[in-house]
């Protein structure tokens, strides 16, 4: 005779399943990540990412405003800037797509949450994310310019900003650099353990931020390592970061479960764009079924404990959770 509990009474009817759900998946969670670019009237598909797209600002005013009727309420923006150099000075210049983007998002939807993504990786020539010097990526020198383009984010009237370089101490230099510039309530969102991985494969096209020599492994993290997420998390939080990353997902779905209980601060995990084209193409083959899939992996997320989830998938996301 086996034991008396059965935990399938539970599972018989919708209502009762419904009951007993421990994760709930809701739009407010989905962060909804996109590509502004200069011009008028352009909206160009992303080949490795389908149904994603560089926006001009007045095309991504209108993605925004379907996304947000259908249930999207948070943006993340990323710019594709027309010109790249040594310093990144398309990073921070007031009038670039980016700044440009959030003005015009900000006027158009007063209760919509924009996030910008701080980094240089997209605006060097070299495509690394912070300053070279003899073949380096140089630590302290590259602060500075985070921190502007942090605040030329803030200044357009960015909700959060999002540093996703890995440089140490960033996290710091843009609070105090935001502070000084009068932007003490501008939340700051780390991508605290980033990981040096082989998902990002198709945002680097998106952005031809490839790096033009070696690697990001002298500063994004050894996917082999989990204690060292929570030395990067700590150190985040010390420097006053308000939410922190783990990015990718669904590879490290350990790691949001040991930040998440080890700090119980608010936490974001980034289901990436390999993560995204990976479902994509074994959808698009009749290999898995798309909407059922995306489900569950958003719910997989939630559940290892991210408590915000940014997503290519978030548009249909909010669509399926209505
Ligand atoms: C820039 C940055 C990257 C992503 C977000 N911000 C790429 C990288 O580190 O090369 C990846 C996002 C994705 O793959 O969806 N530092």
């Amino acid at each position: 005779m086996f034991s008396l509990a059965r935990p399938r009474r539970l599972r018989r009817t919708p209502v009762i399943r419904e009951m007993v759900r421990e994760t709930v998946l809701l739009p407010s969670d989905l962060v909804y990540p996109l590509f502004v670019r200069s011009g008028v009237g352009a909206r160009v598909e992303i080949s490795a990412m389908p149904g994603n797209y560089h926006f001009s600002v007045d095309r991504l005013v209108e993605e925004v405003g379907a996304a947000s009727e259908e249930g999207v309420r948070s943006v993340l923006l990323f710019g594709v800037p027309d010109r790249k150099d040594e310093e990144a000075s398309e990073a921070f210049r007031d009038e670039a797509p980016v700044p440009m983007a959030v003005r015009a998002l900000k006027a158009a939807y007063s209760d919509l949450c924009v996030i910008t993504d701080v980094c240089l990786c997209a605006y060097t020539s070299h495509g690394h994310c912070g300053v070279v010097k003899e073949g380096e990526v140089q630590n302290d020198p590259t602060l500075p310019i985070l921190a502007r383009v942090a605040v030329s984010h803030a200044r357009a009237g960015a909700d959060i900003v999002a540093p996703s370089d890995m440089m140490d101490g960033r996290v710091g230099a843009i609070r105090e650099a935001l502070d000084d510039a009068g932007y003490a309530g501008v939340a700051i969102l780390s991508y605290a353990a980033k990981y040096a991985s082989a998902f990002y494969g198709p945002f680097r096209e998106a952005v031809a931020s490839a790096p033009q020599f070696g690697d990001r492994r002298s500063y994004q993290m050894d996917p082999a390592n989990s204690d060292e997420a929570l030395v990067e998390v700590g150190l985040d939080l010390e420097e006053g970061a308000d939410i922190v990353m783990v990015k990718p997902a669904l590879s490290y779905l350990d790691v949001i479960r040991r930040v998440k209980d080890t700090y119980g601060v608010p936490l974001a995990a980034y289901n990436v764009s390999g993560e995204f084209a990976m479902l994509v193409a074994a959808a698009d083959r009749g290999w898995i079924e798309r909407e059922r899939t995306i489900l569950e992996i958003l719910t997989s997320i939630r559940r290892a404990g991210a408590d915000i989830i940014l997503t290519y998938h978030a548009r249909e996301a909010a669509r399926l959770l209505r």
